[in-house]
């Protein structure tokens, strides 16, 4: 992009003591010859492919792109890392919208898939070609099969993130009205640090396989507006209001997962529950929306995009 797009990273990206320091290069899952330029050039030890056009209610809007990105690009990495003749640890971020109109509940990883957006349609065939990788070219590729993960650095327009920055726009009295689609839908939650370490540990065992990462404990959108307001001392029911906009053509109404697996065979367990995460990513915004209207906006880095 033409546009400096760094924030989320700023914290790693600029640190003048990060030894190597991180590097950001070119590329696109649309375009093969950058990524088997970048792989012979790099010759990585591992990848983490969590690249994708990952907005489920944008994929009704634009399903080819998303399958090219979120589908053959995963293809095109993995034959990018074919041709270029390595042998790295591969991890690719599949989802717990495989599941959509779930066969069974709790969901885990014999859970027979039932996609119901073009965006699940599309990570089921990457899922399917990151399996067929690992037994064709013996590659050491895992699925991380994760539900929801949200984060003070989620996207502005996931429906967690869209809610703790409006609940801070209307404590300040910049925003009046939230617009929201389904309020019964529900999900398991988790927080987003805690799942990229699950990812890391799939690749640090000796054997690929694929893993269900989740808290095993789901809530509603409206239990999640309820709590995100009640920590600024606001009735929710003043605000909110919904726009049938934000309706899916087929929705995926509840998803909690069964990280059994994960915990016995990684040692992995979630630090965070529900409540703090939600109030974290509450007291975040709230604090991002002070310094602004207190004319204290957040420090600006001297630019360093190349
Ligand atoms: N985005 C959004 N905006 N969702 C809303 C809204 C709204 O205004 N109102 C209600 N929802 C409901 C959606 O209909 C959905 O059932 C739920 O809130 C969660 O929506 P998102 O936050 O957009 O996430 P998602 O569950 O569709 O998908 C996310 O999690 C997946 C993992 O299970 C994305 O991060 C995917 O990329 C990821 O694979």
């Amino acid at each position: 992009a033409s546009t400096v797009n760094t924030s989320r990273i700023d914290h790693v990206y600029r640190d003048p003591h990060e030894n190597p320091p991180l590097k950001l290069v070119y590329g696109d899952l649309n375009d093969a010859s950058s990524l088997n330029h970048l792989l012979r050039q790099i010759r990585p030890d591992e990848i983490y492919n969590l690249g994708a056009q990952s907005h489920v209610r944008v994929s009704f809007d634009i399903p080819e792109y998303t399958a090219e990105v979120s589908g053959m690009g995963t293809l095109r990495l993995l034959e990018a890392v074919r041709e270029a003749g390595l042998k790295p640890k591969f991890y690719q971020a599949s989802s717990s919208e495989l599941f959509g109109k779930v066969m069974e509940v709790p969901q885990r990883e014999t859970t027979p898939f039932y996609p119901r957006s073009p965006y699940a349609c599309a990570k089921a065939f990457a899922f399917h070609t990151v399996v067929n990788y690992r037994e064709a070219y013996g590659l050491f590729a895992c699925n991380g099969i994760l539900f929801n993960h949200e984060s003070e650095r989620r996207g502005e327009t996931f429906v967690t993130r869209k809610i703790t920055r409006a609940v801070a726009h209307i404590k300040y009295g910049l925003q009046h009205k939230l617009y929201l689609g389904n309020l019964d839908a529900q999900r398991d939650w988790g927080y987003a640090p805690d799942f990229v370490e699950a990812m890391w540990l799939m690749l640090q065992q000796e054997l690929p396989d694929d893993y269900v990462v989740a808290t095993g404990e789901m809530h509603s959108v409206r239990e999640f507006v309820e709590l995100a307001f009640e920590h600024v001392g606001i009735d929710w029911k003043r605000h909110v209001e919904i726009d049938p906009k934000y309706f899916r053509p087929t929705e995926v109404e509840q998803l909690l997962g069964d990280a059994t697996k994960a915990k016995t065979q990684l040692g992995w367990a979630p630090k965070m529950g529900f409540q703090d995460m939600v109030r974290r990513m509450v007291a975040h915004d709230v604090e991002t929306v002070r310094r602004h209207v207190e004319g204290h906006p957040p420090v600006v880095h001297e630019r360093r995009n190349d």
